[in-house]
């Protein structure tokens, strides 16, 4: 992998584009950073244990550029319509208007809901991701995808919407929980596993700096994945092909997410058994060998992930994947990996081969 640059990455849409500044201490650059039209306020909207551990050194950073705080909730239900249409009503109660710029300061849940805020307010108004979970530094705070939740169905109402700027602070992560700082690692894994066979090997020979959260080595993590996942959806901004390859391990791993009893499975957790099930197809079609199979479960494994599905029968598993927004009615098409670093998408299977290798990875049979 290359070295980690000061220089910022560039997601190429037009004149939609935007920049990515990855760094330790990035917070103190924001009010350098941030665009600021005319004189008009910009309002945060974060989580009250974001705003306890990092508001402080995000006000020190924005330097005096005229900000208000909107305190929301932790948590998915906050991802709801109710609380989108409690940001509206505040921010029109706080005079926010078209020029009014919103700051997303917290996980994805945070950049999903005030994202959807800022790209249905008056139509749209400019927004700024400051991802502060790992989960948001490499996969949700790219790509302008924005959603809440429909009681039917997660992420069902939505718009896309870019940022104008992702400011990434590693620093911000050494706060997280363990279980949540997992779960952004196997989104990384997933994007190695599409992409880059070398972030592969560098993940592998540097595990143990990575579960220490060492800076330095975040810094080039976090920069090479927003490298990964903004080069795809400049590809493809609004998932015809290509960034249907973010989907690697969400087939299988959405449905044993949503079998899995509340607050068994997160959702990282379960894209890590989505992910070997997806590995496993792949070599009962004879796509993936053996020993890279092995890989995969490896890495997982040392970043302290599961690998094996518990507790749900392959029959639940494929009702549910028959079930999914995307699969019109049969099974959903899947994202295969054929060598570590390049995937096959829109891949059909025989439902018996997915059964075969559901219950290969632990499912009931
Ligand atoms: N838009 C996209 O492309 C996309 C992609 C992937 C996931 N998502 C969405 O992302 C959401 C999950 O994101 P998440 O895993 O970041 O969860 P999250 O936003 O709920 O954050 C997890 C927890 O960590 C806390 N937290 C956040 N930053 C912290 C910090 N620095 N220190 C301590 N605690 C902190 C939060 O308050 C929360 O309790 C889901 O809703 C998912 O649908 C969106
Ligand atoms: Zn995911």
């Amino acid at each position: 992998m290359s070295e980690t640059h000061e220089s910022p990455l560039r997601v190429s849409l037009g004149e939609r584009s935007y920049e990515i500044h990855v760094a330790p201490g990035a917070l103190a650059r924001a009010g350098e950073l941030i665009p600021r039209p005319g004189d008009s306020t910009a309002f945060i909207i974060t989580h009250p244990i974001v705003a306890r551990l990092h508001g402080k050194a995000l006000a020190a950073g924005l330097r005096g550029l005229p900000a208000e705080t909107i305190l929301v909730p932790s948590g998915e239900r906050q991802k709801s319509i109710r609380r989108a249409a409690l940001l509206w009503d505040e921010l029109l109660r706080r005079g926010a208007d078209r020029r009014s710029l919103v700051i997303a300061f917290g996980g994805g849940v945070i950049g999903d809901l005030a994202g959807f805020v800022a790209a249905t307010y008056m139509r749209g108004v400019p927004y700024v991701q400051i991802p502060t979970t790992l989960l948001a530094q490499v996969d949700s705070s790219v790509g302008g995808k924005v959603a809440i939740n429909h009681p039917r169905a997660k992420n069902l109402i939505g718009a896309f919407h870019q940022p104008r700027l992702v400011l990434a602070d590693v620093l911000a992560l050494s706060t997280l929980s363990a279980r949540n700082y997992r779960e952004g690692l196997a989104e990384v894994v997933k994007h190695a596993v599409i992409a880059d066979a070398d972030l592969f090997a560098w993940l592998e020979q540097n595990a143990a700096a990575i579960l220490q959260r060492d800076p330095g080595v975040l810094a080039r993590l976090v920069r090479r994945n927003c490298e990964i996942k903004a080069g795809v959806v400049s590809a493809d901004e609004r998932e015809t092909g290509l960034r249907s390859t973010l989907n690697f391990g969400h087939t299988a791993g959405h449905a044993v997410e949503s079998l899995a009893s509340y607050g068994q499975l997160r959702h990282g957790e379960a894209v890590a058994i989505g992910m070997m099930a997806a590995a496993r197809i792949a070599r009962l079609t004879g796509l993936f060998p053996e020993a890279e199979e092995a890989r995969l479960g490896a890495l997982l494994a040392a970043f302290r992930l599961p690998v094996r599905i518990e507790g749900a029968s392959a029959a639940a598993v494929l009702d549910v994947m028959r079930a999914d927004k995307k699969s019109l009615g049969g099974l959903p098409r899947f994202v295969l990996p054929t060598r570590i670093g390049h995937v096959e998408f829109g891949r059909e299977v025989p439902a018996a081969v997915v059964q075969k290798a559901l219950e290969e990875v632990g499912a009931r049979d």
